[in-house]
């Protein structure tokens, strides 16, 4: 940080607006290659949150990358960058007191690392949508993985770009033979004690 910034503190703070809306604020990040299901247990996450009464927020890859972040491509460069400022955008929204929803391929290992690093541990829960290349290129959804394996985008994570797993994460889901909603629930049951305002 440059000497020459101080940081200003403000009469509210975090302790103050996380008492104010009654709960807890961290994070939950969800990582694994495109087309996982990341953004779907993420938003039916947060869909079931936001009817249990807690204030969230989603952030996703394909809307993020057409907005502040689309400047940005898939080298590893731009990967680390993308990651950086998303990991600051959630502190920043953690702060404000809301449960931060993160999808997000993420695929290098020192990339989340610095995520808990902006985060702090104790914010931090990492998911990690644990669905076989085979199954993501089955279902193929954004018809991606048929222009990465014609050679039509490069960089692609899975089949020319490298996805290092998650050795110790708070919640692995294997998804080939899973239902939304029991992905959901195994999640749900891991963050209950989270959700409580310390
Ligand atoms: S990350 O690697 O930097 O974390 P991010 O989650 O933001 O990636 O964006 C991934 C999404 O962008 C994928 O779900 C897919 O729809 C799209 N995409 C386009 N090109 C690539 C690529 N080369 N590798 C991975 N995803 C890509």
């Amino acid at each position: 940080m440059d000497k020459n910034i101080i940081k200003h503190d403000y009469i509210v703070s975090k302790k103050d607006r996380k008492k104010l809306n009654k709960q807890n604020s961290f994070l939950i990040w969800f990582t694994g290659l495109s087309g996982s299901g990341k953004s779907t247990i993420a938003n039916a996450l947060e869909h079931k949150l936001h009817q249990s009464g807690y204030k969230t927020y989603a952030l996703d890859g394909d809307n993020i990358r057409k907005g502040i972040n689309n400047d940005l491509n898939f080298s590893p460069n731009d990967r680390t960058e993308n990651i950086r400022r998303i990991a600051e955008i959630a502190n920043l929204m953690i702060d404000a007191g809301l449960i931060v929803l993160a999808a997000f391929v993420s695929p290098y290992k020192k990339d989340r690392e610095s995520i808990v690093n902006i985060v702090g541990i104790d914010n931090f829960v990492e998911i990690f949508i644990n669905t076989s290349i085979e199954e993501c290129e089955k279902r193929d959804v954004k018809g991606l993985y048929k222009k990465a394996r014609a050679g039509e985008i490069k960089d692609f994570t899975g089949v020319n770009a490298p996805y290092e797993a998650p050795i110790n994460p708070d919640v692995e889901l294997v998804t080939d033979n899973m239902t939304v909603v029991e992905a959901v629930e195994k999640i749900y049951k891991v963050i209950q004690l989270k959700l409580k305002n310390e």
